[in-house]
């Protein structure tokens, strides 16, 4: 059974994520999406409400689960009993921050394989950062995440929820 690790911050997920989400779950046995709990790094939405939101976004995935981890990428992927990272790329500019992210994790285990999945060309621009600046100046981000989450994103966005 192959099992890949699909890795990110998620703050919040769209639907550039969940895109790369679908394809990976439609190659490999099983898909656990990770978010890292970093305490360094200030996020819109708490670990709890990520996880919250990432499950009601892959809720359609069967073989999609929805976990957390700290410290390094490569032993909790070791510790799930997986190989594979899977990461999406949009565009070029995506390119240098993934290879030094893959090759140092290859440093630090061999056996620790990323494999990258190209986003469909309408969520290339998408980025969680750019949808949390279009959402808090009042541009309209419905067709960029989740419909059931669309709400909420906006709420906290704009410092209403
Ligand atoms: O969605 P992001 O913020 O681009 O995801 C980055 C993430 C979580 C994949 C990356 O920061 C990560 O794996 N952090 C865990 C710490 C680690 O293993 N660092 C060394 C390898 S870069």
């Amino acid at each position: 059974m192959t099992v890949a690790i699909c890795p990110g911050t998620f703050d919040p997920v769209t639907n550039g994520h969940l895109d790369v989400i679908e394809r990976a779950a439609s190659i490999f046995d099983t898909v656990i999406v990770s978010i890292l709990v970093n305490s360094e790094k200030r996020t819109l939405f708490t670990t709890d409400e990520r996880l919250e939101m990432l499950r009601m976004a892959c809720g359609h995935l069967p073989n999609v689960s929805v976990d957390h981890f700290e410290g390094l990428l490569v032993d909790y992927v070791r510790a799930r009993g997986a190989h594979v990272v899977v990461r999406g790329l949009r565009a070029v500019s995506d390119f240098e921050y993934e290879l030094t992210m893959a090759l140092m994790n290859r440093k630090l285990d061999p056996t620790v394989e990323t494999m990258y999945i190209m986003a469909s060309q309408e969520y290339s621009f998408l980025s969680s950062s750019i949808v949390k600046e279009v959402a808090r100046l009042g541009g309209d981000i419905r067709c960029m995440v989740p419909a059931a989450l669309a709400d909420r994103i906006i709420a906290r966005c704009k410092g209403e929820g």
